[in-house]
């Protein structure tokens, strides 16, 4: 069975005041009341890495990620992060490939295979991102495009790595907009990455892959993205910054 995984990407909010106190709350609301097969990560900006992962202990079902790490191991990068400090820090999870690094960063392809190798070679998860823009699917070239995403900065990997690998597929047009993709629109577009994984890697590997949605979800809308054979959990923005609403979506995956 594969990992269900909801995963709160704050992205640059809160004060380290604000973080702490919504970490506290999503840990006591997630232990009363989120049961079963599911991960909760929270993807915190860099300087509250520590402090939210040692708020969380070593929780059995919530741990914590970055939301980006550098392609470089060391060196004269200023202002950059590397998988191998994240690694030092025991943070299991990163979010490579989101739109808003493709962008406003200039973040594409083959750099994020380079993130890709660098995060799995540190033990990390990477959490890859892809996803089209709306004129791309009005243009009808979606499938292609987020095919293309996934092969350019993941086909290189063994079948073995890959598997390690957390997909999220997040429609740049569903992000912060409260338009969500309906679920039927989610689910096509899973099921044609896992078909598109399938044609290189064969249909067990594909199957073990946690693909995750994001764009919009919020608690009213979960249930049913979540219901989606191929939807395997979701990756929240804008929801995960309230801990009431990000652990009633943590709950929408059993329900
Ligand atoms: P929203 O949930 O705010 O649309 O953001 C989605 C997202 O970008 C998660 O990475």
């Amino acid at each position: 069975m594969r990992t269900k995984i909801v995963a709160g990407n704050w992205k640059m909010n809160k004060t380290f005041e604000e973080a702490n106190g919504l970490t506290s709350e999503v840990l006591g609301m997630v232990n009363d009341e989120v049961q079963g097969n599911v991960k909760v990560v929270l993807c915190v900006p860099f300087p509250y890495l520590i402090p939210t992962r040692n708020l969380l202990g070593n929780h059995p079902r919530i741990s914590v990620g970055a939301q980006n790490c550098s392609e470089h191991a060391s060196g004269a990068f200023t202002g950059e992060v590397s998988a191998p400090m994240l690694k030092s820090m025991n943070i299991p999870y990163v979010i490579l490939g989101h739109s808003e690094r493709r962008q406003y960063f200039g973040e594409g392809g083959a750099l994020l295979a380079k993130k890709v190798d660098i995060a799995l070679a540190n033990g990390l998860t990477p959490i890859y991102c892809c996803g089209e823009l709306l004129e791309v699917r009005e243009r009808n070239e979606h499938e292609a495009l987020v095919q293309k995403q996934v092969e350019e900065s993941l086909f290189h990997l063994s079948a073995e790595t890959l598997q390690k690998v957390v997909i999220a597929y997040e429609p740049v047009w569903a992000i912060g907009t409260g338009k969500t993709a309906s679920a039927q629109q989610a689910q096509d577009m899973h099921a044609i990455i896992r078909k598109h994984i399938a044609s290189k890697y064969g249909q067990a590997v594909a199957e073990s892959i946690s693909i995750l949605y994001g764009g919009s979800v919020n608690a009213a809308n979960a249930k049913e993205l979540f219901a989606c054979a191929d939807v395997d959990g979701g990756l929240v923005g804008g929801a995960s910054l309230k801990s009431r609403e990000f652990t009633d979506i943590a709950k929408a995956v059993n329900s």
